[in-house]
């Protein structure tokens, strides 16, 4: 007999025909000589009930049906009486694929996230975990769907790279050498002539210098993948290894990039109302009271658009005021979550897309706002900034603080060797990066959306460890 997947099942209704089923037991109980069974095959949330009469079965089996075994149910597909279910099973034979004894680490429920962690390989056939990696899936179609239906081109970039995009230097290195017998020069420093690729090479940390290839060339396209960033940051916000959604466009501009950042988080959010209802509402039960609530707000929102310079002003506004803050946010610094979330969460109580940065903390590339002749300059709708500022364009959310990392890219040669200068940086690997700005150079902009940061949006989670399946942070590559 053909197996029905359990979402099938229970919106089955030829009630009295015969069925198959397999999945993995949640629990099982008994009353009077009839068994009650739970269980899951991960399609949906929703167990299916299995019923059967302990006359009908042998001891032995009955005894192996334990939580977390594997079973194959042959029986008939019934109404149910119970509430909140369309149908059960009448089980008729029970096949035992897979025994599950008590040492199951998932035994009892009520598991703190630490110790889940510690079981990454079983905690999937969790329901809070089955709940996120189904909503996982659901906003990678939603974000493929979305730059699909727009027009834009899926665009694969390396992730062995000789060049660092952000420029931190927090890059994990690639090698086949022998670490134990490094050939150095005079001074030191590893020669890497004999090593793989003849260069020093690593993980890339963005896709979007070569992104700004394909862009400036096809017109539009997004990355989607992992990217890898060797910062020593313990917090609930960084991974080591996160996955990357990169548009980049040409011909956008400062105000354009807003529109589309915020199009397309409100279209991932109301993908996931739409298409992830059982699942958003488990977790609105058992994790987060008001995550639906949430969700739906995003929609109805219009987002702030917020220039760095008066951002700064309301922050010391608000210490005049009274509030405490524990890092300084006087003009010129980057700011501290603390100080998103106070704009977000207390402030505006909305989500809010903060531009024209200073210069001092941001990237090589960005876009530089026009200087007056006082040292400052002029950005967005012509706010004045009393330092150097460039187009870069973040978005900031509720409980996350930067979800999004993006800006208009600064399109003249001069400008932008300018500013490698000032920095003091060695273009050598950027050469090619460079032609762009030298062959029919064009407007363009884009952005990188940390995918477990929208996951953990989606799902009201609080440590972006929980929304990937096997999370890399510093000290743990387990699993
Ligand atoms: O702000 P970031 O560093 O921007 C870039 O890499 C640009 N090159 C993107 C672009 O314009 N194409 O990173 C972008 C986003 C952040 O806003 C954040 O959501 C996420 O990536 N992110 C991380 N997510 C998890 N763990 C980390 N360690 C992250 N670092 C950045
Ligand atoms: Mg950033």
């Amino acid at each position: 007999m053909k197996r029905t997947k359990v979402i099938d099942a229970l919106k089955c209704t030829a009630y009295g025909s015969d069925i198959n089923v397999k999945g993995w037991v949640r629990s099982k109980r008994g009353s009077k000589g009839i068994f009650f069974i739970a269980l899951n095959d991960g399609s949906t949330i929703k167990n299916i009930q299995i019923v059967g009469d302990d006359a009908n079965f042998d001891e032995e089996t009955l005894k192996r049906i334990t939580t977390g075994a594997c079973l194959s149910v042959v029986g008939k597909l019934v109404e149910s009486p119970a509430a909140g279910q369309a149908s059960e099973i009448q089980a008729t034979s029970i096949e035992i694929l897979g025994d599950c004894d008590n040492t199951y680490p998932l035994q009892k429920k009520g598991a703190s996230w630490e110790y889940l962690r510690t079981v990454a390989h079983l905690r999937p056939r969790t329901n809070t975990f089955g709940a996120i990696l189904r909503i996982r899936h659901n906003m990678a179609m939603a974000i493929h769907t979305y730059f699909h239906e727009h027009g834009y081109f899926y665009f694969h970039t390396p992730l062995i790279t000789a060049s660092d995009c952000e420029g931190a230097g927090n890059m994990f290195q690639v090698t086949t050498k022998n670490l134990y017998d490094l050939k150095k020069d005079e001074q030191g420093k590893i020669i890497y002539d004999d090593d793989f690729f003849g260069e020093q090479t690593s993980l890339t940390v963005s896709g979007q210098l070569e992104g700004e290839l394909g862009a400036t060339a096809l017109g539009a396209i997004y990355t989607f993948g992992p990217t890898f960033r060797a910062e020593n940051s313990n917090t609930p916000r960084h991974l080591a290894e996160f996955w990357m959604i990169e548009p980049e466009v040409a011909f956008l501009d400062q105000e354009e990039l807003m529109d589309l950042e915020e199009d397309f988080i409100k279209y991932c959010v109301k993908w996931a109302l739409d298409n992830c209802k059982d699942d958003l509402e488990f977790l609105n039960k058992m994790i987060d009271k008001t995550l639906i609530e949430r969700l739906e707000g995003v929609l109805k929102e219009t987002f702030v658009r917020l220039p760095y310079t008066e951002g700064i002003n309301i922050l010391q506004e608000a210490i005049k005021n009274g509030k405490k803050f524990e890092f300084p946010c006087n003009w010129g610094d980057d700011l501290a979550s603390e100080h998103e979330r106070y704009l977000v969460e207390e402030h505006f109580k909305k989500p809010v897309i903060m531009t024209d940065y200073p210069r001092s903390f941001k990237s090589f590339y960005m876009k530089q706002n026009q200087e007056t002749a006082d040292g400052g300059s002029v950005g967005y709708k012509g706010a004045v900034a009393p330092g150097p500022t460039m187009q870069g364009t973040d978005v900031l959310f509720p409980s996350i603080g930067e979800i999004i990392g993006g800006s208009v890219r600064e399109e003249s040669y001069d400008k932008l060797m300018a500013e490698v200068k000032r920095r003091d940086m060695d273009m050598t690997h950027l050469w090619w990066y460079l032609d762009t700005r030298k062959y029919g150079s064009c407007p363009h902009a884009g952005f990188g959306l940390g995918f477990e940061r929208l996951i953990l949006f989606v799902t009201g989670m609080q440590n972006i460890r929980d929304v990937i399946p096997f999370p890399r942070t510093p000290r743990n590559a387990e699993f």
